[in-house]
């Protein structure tokens, strides 16, 4: 049976980390973009803008299956997920490391009421599913396409 293992990333692992997001976001996201988006997306997911990024607050939670980066979620203060990529797709991942970065951002600010998100075209169902709802319309910034989207917490 798989054993998924969920760890916090440290210093030194962005290269893997961004790697990872890299080859989900080619191979299920960037279908949907026009180039500017996939341009302006690695903007932002790359070893050094997420080494800056942390540096000023939130965190990244990392699945591991065999020593591998299978997943992650990025944490952006106050409330955001800025960046959440699974390769072993459909065995709960994403739930889990959803539900262990509330758990961690509500240890920092115990009265966090909701959790945001700029879900891409193809993670709207999944977002769906993990209990989130639209915000407000669906929209295109730089050659990227998302929808704001929240889940609100309860006690
Ligand atoms: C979206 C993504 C993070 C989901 O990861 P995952 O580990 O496969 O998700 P889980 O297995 O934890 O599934 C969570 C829920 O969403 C549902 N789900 C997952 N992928 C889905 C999809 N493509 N369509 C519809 N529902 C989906 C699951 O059935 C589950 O619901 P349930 O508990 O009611 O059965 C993953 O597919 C991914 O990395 N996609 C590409 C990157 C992306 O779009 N990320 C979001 C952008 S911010």
């Amino acid at each position: 049976m798989e054993t998924i293992i969920f760890r916090e990333m440290q210093p030194g692992e962005e290269a893997a980390v961004c790697s990872l997001v890299e080859e989900v976001f080619d191979e299920w996201v960037a279908p949907d973009y026009e180039a500017e988006g996939r341009e302006e997306f690695f903007r932002f997911a790359n070893p050094r803008a997420l080494a800056a990024r942390l540096n000023t607050g939130g965190f990244v939670l990392l699945a591991l299956f065999e020593e591998q980066i299978v997943g992650m979620l990025e944490f952006s203060p106050p409330d955001r997920i800025a960046m959440l990529f699974v390769k072993l797709r459909n065995r709960g991942i994403a739930k889990s490391l959803l539900k262990l970065a509330i758990e961690k951002a509500r240890n920092h600010n115990p009265t966090l009421s909701k959790i945001t998100v700029h879900s891409s075209p193809f993670g709207e169902a999944a977002y769906e599913r993990m209990g989130f709802h639209q915000t407000g319309q669906k929209t295109k910034d730089h050659g990227i396409e998302f929808i704001p989207m929240e889940l609100e917490l309860g006690d």
